[in-house]
């Protein structure tokens, strides 16, 4: 039921109320207050819906930024403005200061970013969204735990193997760490976790997380190709960074064989098995003969 409706009720109640007693008036409202009680609920969770945190993340163990929700408000009510609060849980000072978001600009709409300056690794945050003085959402945090790499970079891919019969190759994988992730000194250590599948595929194939940027990738088949992507998390950490642009890779078909099924290779085998018994054999024979002649 909507709106609408709900006030022709309430006028039809009025009017009928000239017409009959108290009784059938009583019924009426009774009837109409519970229609309100079935439309309050949809009037709340749509028209005043209240901004809530997103996603708090640092992409370098350096800066972070928190982003939230617009606030929704259809009603007549200006809800304010939304401002976040922040106070960093510091053990020898005891006390809780709440400053204000240092940067709303920085991180695009409906964010706070903290630049170095305000960002301590070891100490716990937390922070609040606040509109018209009261507070809608709150959560607290240490940035190592809110960490998410940037994608990683320039992949490529260089050809190890070609199988005799030219159906597989096997290729080695590599890429960068994202460029502001400071792993030279060690001050983040990332695992990286490859992807791959046949261009045509829906599923990826995932292989388990590793330390080093580069990795290779065995039986891959000729005729097909494939897309490769990596992406990062900070070891330890249960979440991982977007992933990196995806990687084409054609293999090169050099093989007279290529594009020809596997049956090939035991065919081959038999013929050279075949062809080195024979040889064995005339050998054995001129041999036996010989031995013959000398007796
Ligand atoms: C309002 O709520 C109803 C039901 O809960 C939903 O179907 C509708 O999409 C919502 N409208 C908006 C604008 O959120
Ligand atoms: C961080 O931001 C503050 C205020 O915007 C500025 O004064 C300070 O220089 C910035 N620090 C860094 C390292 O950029
Ligand atoms: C990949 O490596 C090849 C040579 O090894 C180079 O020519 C090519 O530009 C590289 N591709 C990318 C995207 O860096
Ligand atoms: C090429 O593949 C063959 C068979 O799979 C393997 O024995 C050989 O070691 C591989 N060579 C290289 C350089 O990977
Ligand atoms: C993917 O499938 C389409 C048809 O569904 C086919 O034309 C195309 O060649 C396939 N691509 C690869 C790389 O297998």
């Amino acid at each position: 039921m909507d709106l609408w409706q709900l006030l022709l009720t309430l006028a039809l109640a009025g009017s009928s109320d000239a017409f009959s007693g108290r009784e059938t008036t009583a019924a009426i409202l009774s009837r109409v207050s519970q229609s309100l009680l079935s439309v309050n609920p949809g009037l709340k969770t749509n028209s005043s819906k209240k901004p809530k945190f997103t996603k708090c993340r640092s992409p370098e163990l350096e800066t972070f930024s928190c982003h939230w929700t617009d606030a929704v408000h259809h009603g007549l009510k200006n809800p304010g403005p939304i401002q976040l609060f922040y106070t960093r849980r510091n053990a020898q000072e005891g006390t809780q200061e709440w400053k204000e978001c240092p940067d709303y600009v920085s991180a695009g709409e409906n964010s706070c970013y903290f630049n170095s300056s305000f960002t301590s690794i070891w100490i716990p945050y937390c922070i609040k969204l606040t509109s018209n003085g009261g507070t809608v959402d709150e959560k607290c945090f240490s940035v190592n735990q809110i960490v998410q790499p940037d994608p990683p970079i320039a992949l490529n891919w260089t050809l190890l193997n070609i199988s005799l019969t030219g159906v597989h190759a096997d290729i080695q994988v590599r890429w960068e760490a994202p460029p502001n992730a400071d792993i030279q000194k060690g001050w983040m250590v990332l695992e990286y976790e490859l992807q791959y599948k046949e261009v045509n595929e829906t599923q990826w194939k995932m292989m388990d997380p590793i330390l080093s940027t580069s990795v290779p990738l065995y039986s891959l088949r000729v005729d097909k190709e494939y897309e490769v992507r990596v992406r990062s998390k900070q070891r330890k950490s249960e979440n991982y960074g977007e992933f990196s642009e995806v990687l084409y890779v054609k293999l090169p078909q050099m093989s007279q064989f290529t594009c020809e099924e596997d049956f090939y290779f035991p065919w081959l085998l038999i013929i050279i098995f075949g062809i080195s018994g024979l040889t064995v054999m005339l050998f054995v024979f001129l041999f036996s003969k010989q031995q013959r002649k000398e007796n």
